[in-house]
């Protein structure tokens, strides 16, 4: 047998932190799948007394007891301390040891600083599941599209929200209970709001937008919201339509090169993609030079997709499969854009709560007995530095196709008509 072919089949041992959603169900999958030739050696948590599906002499609560067992050379960490997880996945690299995680919270926060160790201690570190869980769309962005060719992407990160809107709005589901259903069936985080208000999103998209365009950032850097602001009154708007609402994370390459990236929700018309995915299901929109769009689709949350992503990574360690980061490091990484407009829906109950003078123009307004809509264009800035639009049930929903990166043409033809003296009803907004 060659070196090369011996090393194919090195043994992996494995620690793993986490015996939860994510780690039980890991403990399982890895059970039915002998070939891997990978099994688990001890497991950290935190609480000791917990009764667990698994043999009692597997844990341990000393994180040691992994991190210092030379045996040990892969370390899994699926648990939902993102401090603790951080300092488990550094000392595990320094400590020569490849990482795999799921841990989206921990690596949106320390994305440099992962970036330096993997550098520094050439070791590996996987986390397909932390974005999209089952979707294997990090090792693709990474390993298949090219910076200069990947035009877009728009997607459903998060299938809590996802799950909630559904529930909401397919089943008339009220907003508590259908969160509690999200929770009983391991869809939400253990903190609620990070999914709702939109952090675990966003969380997501950072690092996707690292190995999409070689962009790194920090959450502080983005424009985003969640769905803790949407109201039924909007689903019946949008049903109006024929539409649907959305929690959709986007990126779009402008003419400058510079890349638009926020996560917002979004009125989503029947003929996109993102329409068709429902419930707990992810699903990623990519839009690219020659090929046109291609669509991935799959779980996105709960205890056995999330594990086989996690399984996926350990598989690829047997090859000593890394993250290259090629967009950052191979090519001239794409820098987030600042300028540009969005088309906006907006719902409100007071005239006051809402800042009209941010808006470049006002196209629609509604008033209904129980709510008011408007419709208008605001630069994207107006609302990164304000925070409006996210207080006192205001309701702010971007439009299908909301990106404008000039609106020079637009006020020109909009001016030129009023000095004709025709009156503008529809433009950009929900009547077209
Ligand atoms: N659930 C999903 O669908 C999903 C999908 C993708 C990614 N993820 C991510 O996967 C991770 C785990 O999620 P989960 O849903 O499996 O969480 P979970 O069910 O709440 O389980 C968390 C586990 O972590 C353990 N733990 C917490 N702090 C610890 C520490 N300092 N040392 C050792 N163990 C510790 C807990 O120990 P005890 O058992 O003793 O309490 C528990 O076993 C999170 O980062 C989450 O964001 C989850």
């Amino acid at each position: 047998m060659s070196d090369q072919h011996s090393y194919h089949h090195q043994q992996l041992t494995i620690g793993m932190f986490g015996f939860g959603v994510v780690g039980e169900g890991l403990y399982q999958v890895l059970q039915k799948t002998p070939s891997l030739k990978a099994h688990i050696k001890t497991v950290c948590i935190k609480n000791p007394d917990k009764k667990r599906n698994a043999p009692a002499a597997l844990f341990t609560t000393d994180k040691d007891k992994i991190l210092q067992d030379p045996e040990i050379n892969v370390v899994v960490e699926v648990i939902d301390d993102a401090d603790a997880a951080f300092d488990i996945a550094s000392t595990a690299m320094r400590n020569g040891k490849h990482v795999v995680s799921a841990s989206k919270k921990m690596i949106a926060e320390n994305l440099p600083a992962l970036l330096d160790l993997q550098a520094k201690t050439g070791k590996s570190m996987l986390y397909e599941s932390a974005a999209c869980a089952s979707i294997p769309v990090i090792r693709n962005l990474e390993e298949y599209y090219d910076n200069d060719l990947l035009h877009s992407m728009q997607a459903i990160v998060n299938g809590s929200t996802n799950y909630i809107l559904t529930r909401m709005f397919e089943d008339k589901l009220d907003y508590r209970d259908a969160l509690l259903q999200a929770q009983q069936l391991g869809f939400a985080e253990s903190n609620p709001a990070l999914d709702v208000e939109g952090y675990d999103a966003l969380n997501k998209w950072i690092f996707l937008l690292t190995h999409a365009y070689g962009i790194v950032s920090s959450p502080a850097e983005h424009l985003f919201t969640g769905i803790q602001n949407i109201q039924s009154f909007d689903a019946i708007v949008a049903a109006e339509k024929g539409w649907s609402i959305k929690l959709v994370a986007q990126a779009q390459k402008l003419s400058d090169g510079k890349v638009a990236a926020f996560v917002l929700p979004q009125l989503v018309k029947p003929d996109n993609h993102l329409s068709f995915v429902r419930h707990e299901n992810n699903g990623v929109v990519i839009e690219s030079g020659f090929a046109d769009k291609q669509f991935f689709y799959g779980k996105g949350a709960g205890s056995f997709p999330t594990a086989s992503a996690v399984l996926s990574d350990i598989s690829a360690l047997r090859y000593d499969y890394a993250y290259e980061y090629k967009k950052l490091y191979h090519h001239q990484p794409a820098k987030l854009a600042d300028n540009y407009y969005l088309r906006v829906y907006c719902s409100f109950n007071l005239m006051t709560d809402v800042q009209r003078d941010d808006f470049e123009w006002i196209e629609e307004w509604h008033a209904r007995e129980e709510r008011k809509y408007l419709v208008g264009v605001i630069h994207a800035g107006k609302l990164a530095g304000s925070t409006w639009w996210k207080e006192n049930q205001v309701s702010l929903i971007l439009l299908p196709d909301p990106l404008m990166e000039s609106i020079d043409l637009v006020k020109l033809k909009r001016k030129s008509l009023e000095l004709a003296g025709i009156q503008l009803h529809h433009g950009y907004g929900m009547g077209s």
